[in-house]
């Protein structure tokens, strides 16, 4: 990442003490297995100014780290601790993804950037969400990714409490479908298929069978048609401070 989209994506985020309030603020705890309906024990929702805080535990019995994992909204703080994961986890490829072009120079989806994070609150996971438009004309949806999990994590669940909090979130906020381009092995088992987006198309190289979806609202995608469009709000560039 270079300063600039540092500059840039970090002028996108949520306020760092937005962020810090919904950390110290938890909505409640889970164990790793238990339905997210259990997740308001700890503190009543009145309390909380964001829904995007739950927790998980980490089962020590298959050989992972002993431990605690919260998912709150992304904070512009996050950004780099995001960028160097997103680079571990995925490579430098993960640029040149044809997702990234309906991601270039936009913001997330409002309300829809989480990072989970650490018992020390350093980040182990991030997903993002971006308004689309399906095809000319056609319905607005939310293209999902790039979702990521620290390498030294992976299977411990985090990944997947980031998917059930982000499509969570997308239903709470009014979106009708949500899409990816991903492993169906894995996005199956929250309700992705590739079963209406045949007719769908991504701007840019990928695997038709990869391009998957969840409709939030039953029969949203029977006809969806066309090219996936951007249709996020635009990113303000900044100028840096000139040196004295
Ligand atoms: C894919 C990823 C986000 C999953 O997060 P995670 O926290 O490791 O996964 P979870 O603990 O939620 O789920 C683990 C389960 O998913 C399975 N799984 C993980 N990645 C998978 C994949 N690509 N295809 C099929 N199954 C997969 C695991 O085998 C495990 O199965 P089990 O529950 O039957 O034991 C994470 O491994 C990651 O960051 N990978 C690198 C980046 C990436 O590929 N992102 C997705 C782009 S498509």
């Amino acid at each position: 990442m270079d300063v600039l989209d540092f500059i840039v994506e970090g002028a996108a985020g949520i306020s760092p003490l937005e962020g810090e309030m919904a950390a110290k603020r938890p909505e409640g705890v889970v164990s790793r297995k238990a339905p997210t309906s259990f997740a308001h024990d700890r503190v009543s929702r009145q309390d909380v100014p964001t829904p995007s805080v739950a927790f998980g535990d980490i089962s020590p019995s298959r050989g992972e780290i002993a431990s605690a994992f919260v998912i709150t909204a992304e904070t512009a703080a996050d950004v780099p601790a995001r960028e160097a994961l997103l680079d571990r986890a995925m490579g430098p490829k993960r640029r040149r993804k044809s997702s990234e072009k309906l991601r270039r120079g936009r913001r997330p989806s409002e309300g829809l950037a989480f990072v989970a994070r650490d018992a020390s609150g350093a980040v182990t996971g991030t997903v993002r969400l971006w308004d689309v438009v399906l095809g000319e004309g056609g319905r607005s949806a939310v293209l999902l990714g790039p979702l990521a999990v620290d390498p030294t994590i992976k299977n411990a669940g985090i990944g997947s409490a980031l998917m059930r909090h982000a499509i969570a979130e997308a239903a709470r906020l009014g979106h009708a479908a949500v899409l990816l381009v991903g492993d169906a092995p894995y996005y199956k088992r929250f309700g992705f298929s590739a079963e209406k987006t045949g007719s769908l198309a991504m701007p840019g190289p990928y695997e038709r069978h990869r391009l998957l979806a969840l409709e939030l609202v039953e029969g949203v995608l029977v006809g969806a048609q066309g090219m996936l469009k951007a249709a996020g709000r635009k990113l303000k560039a900044q100028r840096l401070p000139l040196a004295a």
